[in-house]
C-alpha cells in the first residue's frame, strides 16, 4: 500500500506529517511522491484562517476525481481541520478518514476499518499524547534541517486563535525522548535542529525525582549535544520570553541569532482585547533586552491587521511600534474570525474586508522598506552560512541561512548542502542576500 501526504499550516504541521508516515510505515505503508501512485491520500490540514481551510477544500475536489478514476483510493483528512470540522468533514464525498492531531496513532486502524465499515473517524483529543517515542520519517529531501516538537497543545486563550481548540491542551514532552531524537538526528547528518511548541517559553518538564527542566534548560541541552549543528526554535511568546532563554543563547554560538516573537498589534487596547496578557511597553521592554544580551540578534513577528473593533489609531499605532522594532521580516495576516473562540463568541467582526485590506497592505509596505534597510548595511559583511538546498532560480547557485535566517544566494563553486560556507554580501533585496564565497 502506498500513502502521499500533502501539508498545510504550521512548522509543527509539517512535524506531525512525518510522525503519521511514521506510524504508517510501521503498519506495512510506503510513502510516494505522487497522488496517482497513491492507495492511501492524506491531507494534513490547518484551521487559522478561512483562506488555509478554502485551500484544504479545493485539493478535496482534486482527490474526489482521483477516486472516480480509481475506485480503491482512500483520502484522509488530518490535523486542526479534522479536529474543527469533525463529523462534518465526513459528509464530503471526497473523505473516508478523518484524525484528528493526537489520534494518528490510529492511522493504520481507522485505514483498515474503511473497507469493512465504511467512513471512519478519530478526533479525540489527549492531556498526554506527544508521540516521544515515534521517529518521524523526515520530509527534508537534502538531510539538512529537521524539526523536533517539544510540546503540543497550547493553554493560551488568545481572542482571535482556533489553536488551543484544536491542538488540546498544552503538554511538555520528556527532555531525553527530545535528545534522543536530536542524536539521532545529528548521527544521520542533519546540520540544524528547529525545535517547535506554540509557546517554547512555557516548555516544563518535572522529572520524577522532583527536578524540573525549563525551555531555557533544554534548549542548552539540546544545544551543547554539537556544536557544529545549528538550534533554532520557535515560537516565543512575549509574556513569558525569560532572560534565562537570552543568556542561553549567548553562552552557545550555535544557537542561532533569530527570535521570533509575535507581537500582533501595537495598541494595548486591542492587545488587551486579543488577550495576549502583555502591553506594548513590556513587549518593547522585552526587545530592549534581546538587543542588550544579543546584539547581532534578528528580530521577526506577525501581525493582524484589522482585529475586532481595531481603530485608525490602533492601526497606527502598530505602523509605529514596528517602526520602533525595526523587525528583519515579519508574517502579516487580515484578521479571519474563526468560529467558537473567544471573539467570535464576544466581539463583532467590524472592520469593513476594504479597511482590513489596505491596513494589511499599509503594514506590508511599512515591513518591506524596513527588512530592506535592515538588509542594507549587510552588503560588503561576511557571515557563516549552512547551505540547505539549490537556489529556486537555478540549479547553479545555492541558498544558504545565516545565523540570523537571512537567505543568501550565491554560485555553487561545487559546494553541497549541509556544508557551512563564509560568503560575503554583494547585494541584497528586502527578502534575499546575493553572495559570493569567500
Ligand atoms: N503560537 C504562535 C503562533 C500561532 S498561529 C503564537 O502564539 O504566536 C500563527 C499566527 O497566525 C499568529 O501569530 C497570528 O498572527 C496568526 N493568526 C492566528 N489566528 C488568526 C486569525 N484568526 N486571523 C488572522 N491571523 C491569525
Ligand atoms: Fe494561538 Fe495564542 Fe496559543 Fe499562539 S499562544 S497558538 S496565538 S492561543
Ligand atoms: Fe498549525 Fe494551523 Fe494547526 S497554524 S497548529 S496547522 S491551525
Amino acid at each position: 500500500m502506498k500513502v502521499f501526504i500533502e501539508t498545510y499550516g504550521c512548522q509543527m504541521n509539517v512535524n506531525d506529517s512525518e510522525v503519521a508516515l511514521s506510524i504508517l510505515q510501521k503498519a506495512g505503508y510506503e510513502r510516494c511522491d505522487t497522488l496517482e501512485e497513491a492507495d492511501l491520500i492524506l491531507i494534513n490540514t490547518c484551521s487559522v484562517r478561512d483562506n488555509a481551510e478554502q485551500r484544504v477544500l479545493g485539493r478535496l475536489d482534486v482527490f474526489r476525481q482521483q477516486k472516480r478514476r480509481r475506485p480503491g483510493v482512500r483520502v484522509g483528512v488530518l490535523g486542526c481541520m479534522a479536529e474543527r470540522l469533525k463529523e462534518k468533514l465526513l459528509e464530503h464525498p471526497a473523505v473516508d478518514i478523518v484524525a484528528g492531531p493526537d489520534a494518528y496513532r490510529d492511522l493504520p486502524r481507522l485505514a483498515a476499518a474503511v473497507s469493512v465499515s465504511g467512513k471512519q473517524i478519530n478526533t479525540l483529543l489527549s492531556h498526554e499524547e506527544t508521540y516521544g517515542d515515534i521517529a518521524p520519517v523526515r520530509m527534508d529531501d537534502e538531510g539538512v534541517t529537521a524539526f523536533i516538537s517539544i510540546m503540543r497543545g497550547c493553554n493560551n486563550v488568545c481572542a482571535y486563535c482556533i489553536v488551543p481548540y484544536v491542538r488540546g491542551a498544552e503538554r511538555s514532552r520528556d527532555p531525553q525522548s527530545i535528545l534522543r531524537e536530536a542524536r539521532s538526528l545529528i548521527e544521520a547528518g542533519y546540520r540544524e535542529i528547529n525545535l517547535l511548541g506554540q509557546n517554547v517559553d512555557s516548555y516544563r518538564w518535572k522529572g520524577e525525582d522532583g527536578a524540573s527542566l525549563d525551555f531555557a534548560g533544554l534548549l542548552e541541552a539540546v544545544a551543547e549535544l554539537d556544536p557544529k549543528v545549528r538550534i533554532r526554535f520557535a515560537t516565543s511568546h512575549p509574556k513569558d520570553m525569560s532572560d534565562a532563554v537570552l543568556l542561553a543563547m549567548s553562552r552557545h554560538a550555535n544557537i542561532c541569532r533569530h527570535i521570533h516573537l509575535p507581537v500582533q498589534s501595537g495598541s494595548d487596547a486591542m492587545l488587551e482585547k486579543m488577550n495576549r496578557k502583555y502591553t506594548r511597553a513590556h513587549y518593547l521592554e522585552r526587545i530592549a533586552r534581546i538587543r542588550e544580551i544579543l546584539p547581532d540578534c534578528a528580530i521577526t513577528t506577525d501581525v493582524i491587521a484589522g482585529f475586532c473593533g481595531e481603530t485608525e489609531a490602533d492601526h497606527e499605532a502598530t505602523l509605529s511600534l514596528m517602526r520602533a522594532v525595526r523587525y528583519d521580516s515579519a508574517f502579516m495576516f487580515q484578521y479571519s474570525e474563526r468560529p467558537g473562540t473567544k471573539a467570535s463568541r464576544h466581539f463583532p467582526d467590524d472592520v469593513p474586508a476594504e479597511v482590513k485590506t489596505r491596513r494589511l497592505s499599509e503594514i506590508i509596505a511599512l515591513q518591506n522598506e524596513i527588512s530592506l534597510e535592515c538588509n542594507r548595511p549587510l552588503v560588503g559583511r561576511c557571515f557563516e552560512v549552512l547551505i540547505e538546498c539549490m537556489s529556486k532560480r537555478s540549479d547553479a547557485e545555492l541558498m544558504g541561512r545565516t545565523s540570523q535566517n537571512k537567505s543568501c544566494v550565491f554560485p555553487a563553486a561545487g559546494h553541497k548542502p549541509g556544508e557551512y560556507v563564509t560568503v560575503r554580501v554583494l547585494s541584497c533585496t528586502s527578502a534575499t542576500l546575493r553572495c559570493e564565497i569567500v
